[in-house]
């Protein structure tokens, strides 16, 4: 018999980035951006309260994303519904931007419903969490750094799902360039062609190793490593100014890319400003690069993934 704690349960979950160019699908990186969530065990009904991000536009019913991942992981522990809940949201990460605000949604209902289950880790273990997360979201590759943090390899395999987490070196940030409107992720993908020439899949592949590498230890090969060649160029007619403030970065050396599925462009950097001898400029230089009207930050790079809260 499932017992449901008294206390509230607080979660704080990192934006993610997915693809970083060649990585297409399969791998996805944390960041200093953070939803907070609490959620308490009531005695009856539902109260759903949200400030920040997608503030006008979530549902506050049962079909909040938030909540259906809850009774998701309540389900998946064999626990009865609980009488009633409360939850609370302070997003901060933006919606449909390609920066992961699903995934958060997804890692952070389903965590908290785990903390307000007695025992709750034993009944629903990282992977299964991982697992249960990457069904909801349909791919492993913003959940598994939600919830892990850091630079994670993942994908499908038999039916399931595989991460990885593989090294970043710690000189690398991240400046993120957010256009004021979003561009729905079916949107974007419905782009794709079904096939690509051999020797782009080719060239593709290298990359994707390289990329590897230089977030592990070779910042100078970011660039280089950053270039992609099955699917940033087909979203073009989605989002044309993003394409060309990648391409406008990339001709400069930056290491710039789409974020997931895009409009938001992500450029690697090496952090504090200093003259252009090297791999990258500074987030100075970059944050100068801001389109009219989007909003650009400068990120560090997360590594803790999703923490319960005090
Ligand atoms: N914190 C949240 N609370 C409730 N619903 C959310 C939350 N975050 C995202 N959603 C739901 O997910 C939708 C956005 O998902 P979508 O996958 O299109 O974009 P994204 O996750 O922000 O970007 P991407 O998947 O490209 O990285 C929102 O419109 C909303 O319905
Ligand atoms: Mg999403």
């Amino acid at each position: 018999m499932v017992r449901y704690v008294d206390e509230p349960v607080r979660v704080t979950v990192p934006a993610t980035s997915a693809n970083l160019g060649p990585g297409f699908d399969s791998l996805g990186l944390a960041l200093g951006l953070r939803d907070e969530l609490e959620a308490r065990v009531v005695g009856s009904g539902l109260l759903v309260e949200v400030t920040g991000a997608g503030a006008d536009e979530v549902p506050r019913d049962a079909s909040h994303l938030v909540v259906r991942a809850m009774h998701e992981a309540f389900a998946a522990m064999g626990a009865t519904q609980p009488p009633g809940l409360s939850l609370r949201c302070t997003n901060r990460i933006p919606h449909s931007r390609g920066l992961g605000s699903s995934s958060a949604a997804i890692v952070a209902g389903l965590v908290l419903a785990r903390g307000l289950v007695g025992g709750g880790s034993l009944l629903l273990d990282d992977d299964a969490l991982l697992d249960l997360a990457a069904r909801m979201e349909g791919h492993p590759d913003n959940v598994a750094p939600a919830l892990l943090g850091g630079f994670v390899i993942a994908g499908q395999e038999d039916g399931g799902f595989y991460a990885v987490p593989s090294p970043v070196d710690p000189r690398i940030s991240a400046v993120v360039f957010v256009p004021p409107t979003p561009v729905r992720t079916e949107v974007a993908r419905g782009l794709l062609p079904a096939t690509v020439p051999h020797a782009e899949a080719a060239a593709n592949s290298g990359r994707t190793a390289l990329l590897v590498a230089a977030l592990a230890g070779r910042p100078d090969l970011l660039a280089t490593a950053t270039r992609d060649y099955l699917h940033q160029e087909f979203r073009e007619r989605a989002m044309p100014e993003s394409l060309a403030l990648v391409r406008s970065l990339r001709a400069d050396g930056h290491a710039a890319v789409v974020s997931g599925a895009g409009p938001t462009v992500l450029c690697f950097t090496d952090g504090p400003a200093r003259p252009t001898a090297g791999w990258a400029t500074g987030p100075d230089d970059l944050l100068r690069r801001c389109p009219d009207g989007w909003q650009a930050t400068h990120l560090d790079l997360d590594t803790h993934g999703a923490l319960l809260g005090p």
